[in-house]
Formats: C-alpha cells, structure tokens, sequence
C-alpha cells in the first residue's frame, strides 16, 4: 500500500500526478528518469499534461547565465494553477537547487521544496514530510559515501544512459560543476557489469556511461576507464558502449588501444572538449593540457582508430581572450578534423576563480566570435560530411520518427540517420547506404546483412 501525503487526501480521486522538466546535460536527463521511477513506486503517475499534475518538478541547470531566473519565470507560469489546486506542489531539483539551496524558497515564494544533487533518492520522503505548507531543503552532500546506486529507469529504450561516476574534482576556472555535483565517487566495476547485464534483459542495446570525466573513472577495486570499457566489453552482453565526457588531460594512448580491441562493441565515436585553442587561456581555465598537447593526442587518436570520429566544446569570450587567442581557436578547427562542435559564450559563475579575472569580454563581441566560429565550422562539418555519401554505416535503430514516419537511429560515428523501414527493425543493427547528408543528420536506404538491397519494404 502507499501512503497518500496528507496534503492530498482532501482531493476528490486521490490521483497522484507528476510533471518534470528537465534542463542541462545527460546526468540531469538520467537523474529525471531516477526521480519519475521513485515516484511511480510511490504510487505517483506522470501527468499527459502540467494542468493536470499534483507536483510539478523543475530539474535545473546552472552551467550558464541567468539559470535562477529561468526557474522563477517557469514557476511563475504556474500561478494560476497553484490558485487553482492550493494542494499542488513545486519543487526544484539539480544543479540551481544545490547551488542556491534554502535561498531559492526565500527567493520564489510558490516554491514548496528543493532537492539537492546528492538527495534524489530523498524525494519520496520529503514528499512526505510537505505537511500543512511546510517548506522543505534537502541539499545536504556526502563526499565520503560511496556512490552505490542501481540505475533506475522505468521503460528504458534501446538505447539508455549509465552513470558511471558522479561529481568533478578538475575545478575548471570557469564552471560551476564541481560546486552544484561535489567531489567525484566512482560506482564499482562488478555493480556496473550487474546493472548492464540487466538492462539488457530489459532490451537495451546500447549504453552511454555519464560522467563529468569518465577517464578519471577509478572503481574502488583499483580498475581504471580502460579496464572498465574491457569489462564490459567481455562481461556483458551489451552490443554497443558510449561514453561522455572524456577530459583531454587524462585521456590516454591504453583507453584508445582497448577502444579499437573492441570496436565492435566501443563506437568510434569520442567527445573530446578542448575549451579553447590557445594555450595561455588553456591555463588560466585550468585544463591541464596545451594547444600542442591537444593536437597531439587528437591525432593519436585518429592515427589509432582510424576512421573514429571527434567533437568538441569550445567557450569564446573568456576573460582575456584577445583577438588573437580567438583566432587560435578558429585555427584549431583547420588542424583537427571535428564533425561536430558546441560552441558557448563565456558566462561568469557563482564560486568559480574565472569570475573575479580581470578583461572579461563584451557581450558583444562574445557574439561576434561565437557567429564566426559557428560559420566557419559549418563548412567544415558539411565538407567533412560528404564523405559519408555512398558509404554503409552500421546503424542500431531506435525507433520510427513520428513526423517523418521514417525509422532512425544511430551509426556507430553517433550520426543520426534516416531511412524507410518497418517495425520489426527496431532494436537491429542494419546497414544504411547513405544518399543524402546534412551535416549530422543522415538520409539512407536499409540493405541486409549481405549488403544486399532489401526486397520487402513497408
Ligand atoms: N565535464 C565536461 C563539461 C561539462 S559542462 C567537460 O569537462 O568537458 C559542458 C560544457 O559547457 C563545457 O564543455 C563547456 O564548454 C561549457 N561550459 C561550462 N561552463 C561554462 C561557462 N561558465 N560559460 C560557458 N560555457 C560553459
Ligand atoms: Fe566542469 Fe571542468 Fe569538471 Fe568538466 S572537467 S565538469 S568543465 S570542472
Ligand atoms: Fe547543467 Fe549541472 Fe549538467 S550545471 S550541464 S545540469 S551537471
């Protein structure tokens, strides 16, 4: 039996409906999918529509600008509806939650309670707890506990996300993580090959490990990143394994030689940040690795698995970044072959060093740089893409594209392609002769395991 929090019990049917909104990276993603499973073995039911949920969550994230504001607007949305149902409640959860902690009740009055990045698995109690319109923090972290948590997710698809580690140590001059996730803990080896094997009796093929850096992923048996990817490579029986993000610093010539031992089952596929290209603001983010060094190691990679595929995350505008410097980033894109970037305007975050330097850059040209880089790549990911025209790619297909009534899926590059197909294709890794790119969106046509053209299609 559950228990029905007392604030609802003067409603009509007792239904228990939930709303959450996401924000930020893949850990939030994964960290919703956790709270909508406890929440449903606590008898709670996700809500078609917010206008007809009984809690509202709102998993924020605070990696760039004006993150507290984009909560408060969206919880000033619902207004109304709290007028309407007084037994709504709002809570806030993730990265705003840790960061702004007891402050964020103060500073949004209809919000009933905020949940801490260490305290997910609080959220059925402090539920609870929301007793005659009490307001409730729960942000406490515990560096020192170990990090032993099964994934928890309700109907996981064919393709679904791991955390293998938790928090980030590498202090980066500019980002606020290591203060909204805490220290990082690492989940053991032999628990991580146990929660795989059973995904896949669930019908997952595919994996993504999360972590803020995977390669400083340490199991407290002693295995590193490397030895992690080769368990389960050997001990389970998952078809495909990503990963994100890898950190450049700690990314070695042993983890590129287990990738391309198992390349069936590792794609060849890695997101590589680099940040910038200039060497005198690589250290003043603290990223613990030169221009050179990065070229360098970007080329072992390829040189070793050739045929893998890099990407990147590069920031403009960080303080003191001159013209120059700027330009050694636009330059970094001619010496590295990246199908696909991410590019941010610097923004200042609470508790971070890069806050208080000195030169920070105008908004403007901030937006400048961001558009000339942004321009300049795309020609180079639409020339880079043109490769793919006529070639098979090994594509594992997820599901039919509702829009289009094509099915899609992933090749092992992490293109998306697209292509006429049937239901019975779903979970099967097939080959797709591409016809038409776009950048990283790809247009095939499905050939059997021969290569051969299929003959029945529906
Ligand atoms: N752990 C990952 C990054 C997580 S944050 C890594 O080290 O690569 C994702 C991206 O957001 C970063 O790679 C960076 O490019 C961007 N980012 C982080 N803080 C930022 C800030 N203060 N301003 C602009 N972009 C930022
Ligand atoms: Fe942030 Fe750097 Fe840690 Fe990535 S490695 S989460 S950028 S501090
Ligand atoms: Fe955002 Fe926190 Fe992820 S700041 S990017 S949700 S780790």
């Amino acid at each position: 039996m559950t228990t029905v929090p007392s604030y609802l019990k003067n409603k009509s049917n007792l239904s228990k409906n939930f709303f959450i909104s996401t924000y930020g990276c893949q850990m939030n993603v994964n960290d919703s999918e956790r709270m909508a499973c406890l929440l449903e073995m606590a008898g709670w039911n996700p809500s078609p529509t917010v206008e007809m949920s009984d809690l509202i969550l709102i998993n924020s994230c605070s990696i760039r600008e004006k993150p507290v504001h984009k909560v408060r607007s969206e919880i000033g949305r619902y207004k109304q509806l709290k007028q309407k149902k007084p037994y709504l409640k709002i809570g806030v959860a993730g990265c705003v939650a840790q960061q702004e902690r007891s402050k964020l009740l103060k500073q949004i009055p209809l919000l009933d309670f905020v949940l801490g990045t260490d305290a997910i698995d609080e959220l059925p109690q402090v539920l609870l707890q929301l007793e005659h319109g009490k307001k409730i923090a729960s942000i406490k972290q515990e560096p020192k506990k170990p990090y032993h948590v099964q994934t928890l997710i309700g109907k996981p698809g064919i393709s679904t996300f791991v955390n293998i580690s938790k928090g980030c140590d590498n202090f980066c001059s500019f980002c606020v993580v290591p203060f909204t996730r805490g220290r990082e803990r690492s989940r053991p080896l032999s628990q991580l090959i146990k929660d795989i094997n059973s995904l896949v009796q669930r019908g997952v093929k595919e994996v993504t490990l999360l972590g803020q850096n995977v390669n400083s992923y340490r199991s407290p048996c002693g295995a590193d990143f490397a030895k992690l990817l080769e368990n389960l490579a050997i001990k389970t029986d998952i078809q495909r394994i990503r990963f994100t993000t890898s950190h450049p610093k700690d990314f070695n010539e042993e983890l590129v030689e287990t990738m391309q031992k198992y390349r069936s089952k590792i794609m060849d596929f890695i997101h590589l940040p680099v940040q910038s290209g200039n060497t005198n603001i690589l250290k003043k983010m603290n990223r613990g690795y030169s221009r050179e060094e990065y070229i360098e190691k970007a080329n072992m990679i390829l040189k070793k698995m050739p045929g893998s595929v890099l990407s990147t995350d590069l920031i403009v505008g960080f303080p003191g970044e001159t013209e120059e410097a700027f330009e050694d980033s636009l330059s970094l894109l001619d010496e590295v072959p990246y199908e696909s970037i991410f590019s941010f305007k610097y923004s200042a975050r609470p508790f971070t060093k890069a806050r208080s330097f000195n030169n920070q850059v105008p908004e403007q040209i901030k937006s400048q740089r961001l558009s000339k880089l942004q321009k300049k790549h795309e020609k180079i990911a639409f020339l880079l893409a043109k490769k793919y025209e006529k070639a098979f790619l090994e594509v594992l297909v997820e599901k039919k594209d509702k829009k289009t009534g094509l099915f899609m899926g992933r090749s092992t590059q992490n293109k998306l392609v697209y292509f006429k197909g049937k239901n019975t294709d779903i979970g099967k890794i097939m080959p797709i002769r591409i016809d038409k790119v776009n950048i990283c969106t790809f247009y095939g046509e499905k050939y059997d395991k021969n290569y051969k053209k299929e003959k029945e299609m529906d």
